[in-house]
């Protein structure tokens, strides 16, 4: 009888736990879960999701701009994304004047689409396991021989699926090495804005609300491929036609179910599920704080620079998001592995690893000290490791200054050759042009304070290591004041004063005698000589170790589910429309509506300031055939397991069409790039009726819901 019942409670806890499932798959191994899939709703085949000779859902699905995902909605190559994703190419065609950041911008046709150079999209032809032929020959090679072997299978393999056709071909590791896959793309080099929501809208919430449930972002634009008429990538040309998709998705608005099936395609960026114990805890006690401590300085003055001008406003918004968002990322992170108590999870599991490795002389041999192994680099070179982040930050997330002085080093370095060959002049042309647009979003005052106070900081952290002599013989305060009153890298004025009378003579005296470029040189050196060449041996033994832990993993526990970390490749998650219960004592539900829109408003926080439209059309409950059961739905939760890179991506229902655009996660779940716990990872999807009620009833676009095929 016991026995009977302690069976039938395993039994109901599995048909009621949450159905959560962790793991980022590869789309062409998706057969495998097929029934799994199904059994929860799914209506359609692996094949109709991944198919390599006939069209499928993997043809709708694009990487946007290399760290997005967007998907194609009608068969004119309309494609949606998130508003965060195409945010530079917003700003950058908004102006004081047209300022498409405050009020959205809608091409009334295509004439009116914007033009934006450099912007990609690609799609996935085919991926494919190329690991016996990567590894082909490689035997009893070790070290340099070993990674050379595999470079030149690659390149080999690389040529021959490039050969004849106009596709891109890349071969990259999964699992450490112990898969290699090569992704074969097409991708499209003319891609532009169709439109795109207020902020007030697509950005609403803004960071009170961001990696926050419950949301009521639209976080969405529009975009359209153009190809040359032959259907196929071209740079941008006035001949140019839209692109004739394979595939595109139906876009469902009938009623969503909560515990319907759901599944996100997409390029997620990078996961982190193996870190040992060790390297869990750095991050935890030590790395990400910092960062969030260098961080919480830059942010402080931007925002306050923000709120007191709509110039520094405009100018400042892109590079606030991009600070700000991994900011409160790790804020989020390190909460969610100590409430979960990650780190005890992280040692049982390891010792579960070595008992197992252990109680084997064959195991014991390959898999035994793995994991101590790893746990004792990290010890080794964490301080490293840390330097190395600490640079990240100080370098390429601090000051402005720095990237004026990488461009002018590049500059410096090409100038005898350029002279030799008759190029100086369009050199020169090429910086002012390149200054001119850095110094369109530039603040002097403000990088003037985020100078002081990151290296400050930054000459903190890295205490007893690896510091350029100027930074350990000037304090912070004295170097600010000179570099602010005289470098030519911090002012437009001089910096174009500085190229207009240019010759060698006063290029000499910029290396020498420039502050501003003296610290970054300094910095930038001790970077390059004294961190990165450790940082290279650290990361290759690193990736040796978790090479063998994760294929300990597969050999010794056969049966447990294995995915491969992300890795910016296309990957598939699936789950249902559910919502959580992260916090003791509350209860997230999986929606929201337009009703939160005005209570947020309400609270008199600018993150949630609105147009006066948006509050009529709630007042009048305007909410056009969008609406279920007389409510708007804005966002909703879903149980699939998914990171940064799929942004944009989008959330398929169990027919196969768009149901919302994956935008977000919950801060309670952000910890999902280390560990995976099905009752808090909730990703956060703008519902499409909302997008489609933003375009047809909120900006009079109906032309672009007409273009696309409805489901009801
Ligand atoms: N957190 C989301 C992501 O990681 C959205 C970021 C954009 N929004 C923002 N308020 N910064 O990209
Ligand atoms: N906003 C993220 C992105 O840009 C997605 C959120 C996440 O990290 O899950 O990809």
């Amino acid at each position: 009888m016991k026995r009977f019942l302690l069976v039938a409670i395993i039994a109901l806890t599995s048909i009621f736990k949450s159905v959560a499932e962790e793991g980022m798959l590869i789309p062409s191994l998706i057969k495998a879960f097929e029934s799994d899939m199904q059994a929860m709703g799914m209506k359609l085949t692996a094949q109709e999701i991944y198919d390599v000779n006939n069209s499928s859902l993997k043809d709708a699905i694009l990487h946007f701009g290399g760290g997005c995902t967007a998907e194609l909605v009608s068969g004119e190559g309309l494609l949606l994304t998130n508003h965060h994703c195409g945010y530079s190419q917003i700003q950058s065609h908004s102006s004081l004047e047209n300022d498409y950041l405050k009020y959205g911008f809608w091409a009334k046709d295509k004439k009116e689409e914007k033009v934006n150079p450099g912007l990609t999209a690609s799609r996935v032809v085919r991926i494919q396991d190329v690991t016996k032929d990567a590894l082909f020959g490689t035997e009893g090679l070790q070290g340099l021989e070993f990674s050379n072997k595999i470079q030149k299978n690659i390149a080999t393999l690389v040529a021959d699926a490039e050969n004849g056709t106009h596709y891109t071909a890349k071969i990259k590791p999964f699992n450490y090495g112990n898969e290699y896959y090569m992704i074969v793309k097409e991708t499209f080099l003319d891609v532009r804005l169709v439109g795109t929501p207020p902020n007030s809208i697509g950005k609403f919430g803004g960071d009170t609300d961001n990696w926050i449930w419950p949301r009521h972002t639209g976080d969405f634009s529009v975009f359209r491929v153009y190809s040359n008429t032959s259907n196929e990538p071209a740079e941008y040309s006035e001949s140019n036609v839209p692109y004739k998709p394979l595939h595109f998705l139906p876009v469902s608005v009938k009623n969503r179910v909560p515990g319907e099936f759901t599944m996100v395609y997409g390029f997620p960026g990078k996961t982190e599920q193996h870190l040992s114990s060790g390297n869990l805890k750095f991050y935890m006690d030590q790395e990400r704080p910092a960062r969030i401590k260098m961080r919480e300085k830059s942010l402080s003055v931007i925002d306050a620079g923000m709120r007191s001008s709509d110039a520094i406003r405009i100018k400042y918004a892109s590079k606030q998001a991009r600070i700000a968002n991994a900011w409160k990322k790790w804020i989020g992170q390190i909460g969610g592995l100590k409430t979960v108590d990650a780190m005890q999870i992280k040692l049982d599991r390891e010792k579960v690893y070595n008992n197992s490795a252990r109680g084997q002389k064959d195991w014991a041999m390959k898999y035994g000290s793995v994991i101590d192994d790893m746990n004792a680099l990290v010890e080794k070179y964490k301080d490293v490791e840390f330097g190395y982040s600490m640079a990240i930050e100080y370098l390429y997330v601090g000051p402005e200054l720095f990237g004026r002085a990488r461009a002018m080093n590049e500059f410096l370095s090409a100038y005898s050759t350029l002279e030799e060959n008759g190029e100086l002049e369009a050199a020169i042309e090429k910086q002012i042009r390149g200054a001119k647009g850095f110094f369109k979003n530039y603040d002097e005052n403000i990088d003037k304070e985020i100078f002081r106070l990151l290296t400050e900081e930054y000459v903190n952290q890295i205490g007893d290591g690896p510091l350029p002599d100027i930074l350990k013989e000037n304090s912070a305060e004295e170097l600010t004041e000179i570099i602010y009153s005289k470098s030519i890298l911090t002012n437009e004025e001089r910096f174009m004063k500085f190229m207009n009378k240019l010759n060698s003579k006063s290029l000499d005296k910029l290396k020498k005698k420039d502050q501003g470029f003296k610290v970054w040189s300094g910095a930038n050196d001790t970077f390059f000589k004294e961190v990165i060449p450790d940082v290279r041996v650290y990361h290759a033994q690193m990736e040796e170790l978790l090479k063998a832990y994760v294929a300990g993993r597969m050999e010794m526990f056969p049966d447990e589910k294995m995915w491969a970390d992300a890795n910016s490749t296309m990957r598939i998650t699936y789950g249902k429309l559910e919502g959580s219960a992260p916090h003791d004592g509350m209860k997230y539900t999986e929606h929201t509506t337009i009703d939160g829109i005005i209570a947020k408003n309400n609270t008199g926080n600018p993150d949630y300031e609105l147009l006066p439209r948006m509050r009529e059309l709630a007042k009048d409950k305007n909410y056009g055939d969008y609406a279920q059961d007389g409510e708007l739905w804005v966002c909703f939760t879903g149980s699939n397991h998914t990171t940064g890179g799929n942004s944009g991506s989008p959330v398929i229902d169990g027919e196969g069409n768009l149901m919302g655009l994956n935008f977000d996660r919950s801060w309670e779940s952000t910890m999902s790039d280390f560990m995976f716990d099905a009752s808090r990872c909730r990703n956060i999807t703008v519902d499409v009726r909302y997008v489609l009620w933003v375009m047809d009833i909120y900006s009079g676009a109906k032309h672009l819901v007409d273009e696309m095929t409805l489901v009801k």
